[in-house]
């Protein structure tokens, strides 16, 4: 059945863009769509109703529906681990048990927030956030993003292990008013666990007596921050079911709610628990992160692009590709289906990006003209909140809409140098502002389009062994440099290197 779904995909004739627009009036109503104050645009690509009811189809054959439901009851979708995908519930949308269970957390971590803002811990001016991947991506984006006018506290993220990453990140702390949160869900990651003993090196050589009672854990795994030397008191506990990159919702986002305010992390899990049911309950052609997913699969299997490119239109969001990295990359960039077949077809293309209008003076070109086509996502804000004149912002938004003219349009030219091809997707997401909610919807879609790729794809998109052989190695190395069942040319670099 699905075979036979794909195949209506592989087939069909695409049309130009061009086309496309010239033989429907109606093109942009059609294809864009209106969720939780953002737009999405997806008339610039090549999906057609044809496309779009193909697909739809193969969502049917995949079982989409049933799975989707299964995801916000609580179901085992991540059945390589043999756990529920808990993120919906952080939200409040989840199951009514994982619901409950997160707003018990959540009320621990506000009551956390409001004793460090009635001063338990003295005067703090500063948190050191440490954590890696899915324990730093979010939180980092969230208080980049909505954090910049605010003066709370200064707040620095550590994730890599490396003593210039921990150099920067205290330089503009002060031990004595620091706080020290440690993300970690397993809390055995070697980059967190080596940067928060630094850290507590830091907080001692800084005059602080007692450094561990300034940690704050965040961990699925409280049984190892205890071991670590963390009170009780002070460790707060996410689900298992909440996988790393999906986390920034539970109590992995202390430190956006610290340096934003509990109502601004409240407004946020509002904004996504919007975008959840949008997703639950609108109908496939409607259904944004369907939608999106079908698009994505469309580039990657019949266009076979290998890659996408996101780039926000907006220094608020310049985190964005990074966490959308993980999110899409971790998630589904796999080559088995749940039962262990080889998927059979392209999974994820890698995600890619930056920020507009910078990447047209230095990557664009070959997206105009290079012989690799790329889809391309814009991601924009209409309502500016910088200090400069309206005309300012004004030019930021028409940049990116003169790039999404442009790689559609073309301009054929003589000279085969000054010739654009055209007919290159985009799609557009406009945010109407940039506030907690409409993040928080926005990040909710990311999430919900790769579970829908994913369930096109028939992958688990909640696990991730594909990151455990490195670390494997690393440890092994560690332990012994010499180990001549390592190949010569990482015993030759171990050598070089005088480890
Ligand atoms: O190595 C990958 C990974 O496991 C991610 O999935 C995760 O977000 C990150 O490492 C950090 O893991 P932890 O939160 O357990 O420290």
């Amino acid at each position: 059945m699905t075979g036979k779904a794909w195949d209506a995909i592989d087939a069909y004739d695409v049309k130009p863009l061009a086309t496309l627009f010239e033989r429907d009036d109606n093109r942009i109503a059609s294809f864009s769509e209106e969720v939780a104050g953002i737009y999405f645009d997806w008339s610039k690509t090549h999906l057609s109703a044809d496309l779009l009811a193909a697909f739809t189809s193969i969502a049917e054959a995949q079982g989409f529906a049933a799975l989707r439901d299964s995801f916000f009851q609580g179901g085992i979708v991540n059945p390589t681990e043999g756990r529920p995908a808990e993120h919906a519930a952080e939200r409040g949308t989840g199951a009514p048990d994982a619901v409950e269970l997160a707003a018990s957390r959540r009320a621990r971590m506000r009551a956390l927030v409001d004793a460090i803002e009635a001063g338990a811990f003295g005067e703090i001016t500063g948190i050191l956030h440490i954590g890696i991947g899915g324990s730093v991506l979010g939180p980092a984006l969230l208080v980049d993003a909505l954090g910049r006018r605010l003066e709370r506290l200064e707040v620095r993220f550590l994730s890599n292990i490396d003593g210039e990453a921990f150099d920067d990140a205290v330089s503009m702390l002060d031990p004595e008013t620091t706080l020290v949160v440690a993300a970690s869900k397993t809390f055995t990651t070697a980059e967190t666990m080596a940067n928060l003993s630094a850290a507590m090196e830091w907080l001692k050589e800084g005059g602080v007596d007692d450094p561990y009672g300034r940690v704050i854990a965040v961990t699925a795994r409280p049984e190892a921050a205890l071991e670590a030397g963390i009170d009780e008191s002070r460790i707060l506990q996410f689900s298992e079911g909440v996988g790393g990159r999906y986390s920034l919702w539970s109590v992995v986002g202390l430190s956006a709610a610290l340096a934003l305010g509990w109502s601004v992390f409240e407004e946020l899990l509002e904004g996504a628990a919007e975008m959840d049911r949008h997703f639950r309950y609108a109908e496939p052609s409607k259904n944004v992160p369907l939608v999106g997913a079908f698009i994505d699969r469309l580039y990657v299997r019949k266009f076979e692009c290998q890659t996408r490119g996101v780039f926000a239109y907006d220094e608020r969001l310049r985190l964005l590709p990074f966490y959308l990295q993980q999110l899409e990359m971790e998630s589904n960039g796999k080559s088995v289906k749940v039962d262990g077949s080889p998927v059979g077809q392209p999974s994820a293309p890698v995600t890619w990006g930056g920020t507009g209008t910078d990447a047209q003076h230095a990557v664009f070109q070959l997206l105009h003209q290079g012989t690799v086509l790329v889809p391309v996502e814009f991601v924009a804000v209409t309502e500016a909140e910088d200090s400069l004149p309206p005309a300012h912002h004004r030019q930021l938004l028409l940049n990116a809409f003169a790039q999404g003219a442009a790689l559609m349009a073309g301009r054929q030219s003589d000279d085969p140098h000054r010739s654009y091809p055209g007919d290159r997707p985009s799609i557009t997401v406009l945010l109407d502002r940039l506030d907690a909610r409409t993040l928080g919807a926005l990040l909710a879609f990311y999430e919900h389009r790769t579970f829908a790729n994913a369930v096109l794809l028939g992958i688990n998109p909640f696990d991730q062994f594909g990151v455990e052989l490195g670390k494997e190695i690393a440890r092994k190395l560690d332990e012994s440099a010499d180990d001549d069942s390592f190949d010569p040319s990482t015993r030759a670099l171990i050598e070089r290197a005088g480890l």
